[in-house]
């Protein structure tokens, strides 16, 4: 099964709308339709800039996180139609940052990862362990109950509509990167996961690494066979950095 690589810039909390044009004037002359499905997530403020200057171009837009109402009294939060109004395409979910600083839940993400798929936004769905749940062999007990959970109440036709980023939060802005045999583990782990849901549409899901993603490490990350494309921090805030990352993927 031939899955089309997909390569994600997450920049969390950093570049202001004229940063985020500056990295574009760099970037998108550079990108054409041909190999790895790139994504950039823009910060909130510099998401409707980026999503008009990638209208027409091979490069697709996502949030950083996206709340399952449509509308109301939810004070501080983004829905799916606004997102789509201005032209994303997709938004991020379950990222560990939220996870870890803004009490971003399970159960919460059971009703967000259906919610975009419904309103036409594809997901990109985190998942990953801690140091300390990795040292306590915890690894596959908290990936079965991530992807499990998160992916509930999806229909499983919609299973390959999700894109799973796989971020060992040990890795993610450390300089730690797991090592290739750690990543395909865990990637693979995760195909069986989704294997037990529906065989087929299994080898359909993208399943990215994210942590610590550099142009030097990209290419052996990416050639793995569980891993269809990556998830880039720290490594995608600068246009050259990300390209290369981009332009490791392997041909599809
Ligand atoms: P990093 O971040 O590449 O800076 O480790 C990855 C992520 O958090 O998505």
């Amino acid at each position: 099964m031939s899955r089309r690589p997909y390569v994600a810039a997450n920049w969390k909390m950093n570049k202001t709308a004229s940063e985020a044009d500056e990295f574009l004037d760099a970037f998108l002359p550079t990108q054409t339709a041909d190999g790895a499905e790139v994504v950039l997530c823009p910060p909130w403020l510099a998401l409707q800039r980026v999503a008009e200057r990638c209208a027409g171009t091979p490069v697709r837009v996502a949030a950083q996180n996206m709340f399952y109402e449509d509308s109301g009294a939810f004070t501080g939060e983004v829905s799916a139609p606004m997102l789509l109004d201005i032209g994303v395409d997709g938004a991020i979910l379950g990222h560990s940052e939220r996870r870890q600083f803004f009490g971003e839940t399970d159960e919460a993400l059971a009703r967000k990862v259906p919610k975009a798929i419904e309103a036409g936004l594809e997901p990109i769905l985190c998942v990953g362990e801690t140091q300390a749940e990795r040292e306590s062999n915890d690894t596959e007990s908290v990936l079965s109950h991530q992807v499990l959970t998160d992916l509930a109440e999806i229909h499983t036709d919609d299973l390959a509509k999700v894109v799973i980023a796989y971020e060992p939060v040990w890795a993610i802005g450390t300089g730690l990167t797991a090592t290739p045999d750690q990543a395909q583990e865990s990637c693979e782990f995760i195909r069986n996961l989704l294997r037990s849901r529906d065989p087929h549409k299994a080898e359909q899901v993208r399943i990215l690494y994210g942590g610590s993603v550099k142009p030097g490490n990209a290419e052996e990350l990416l050639a793995l066979p569980d891993i269809d494309g990556a998830l880039v921090g720290g490594a995608a805030l600068d246009p050259a950095d990300f390209g290369a990352i981009v332009a490791a993927a392997p041909a599809e």
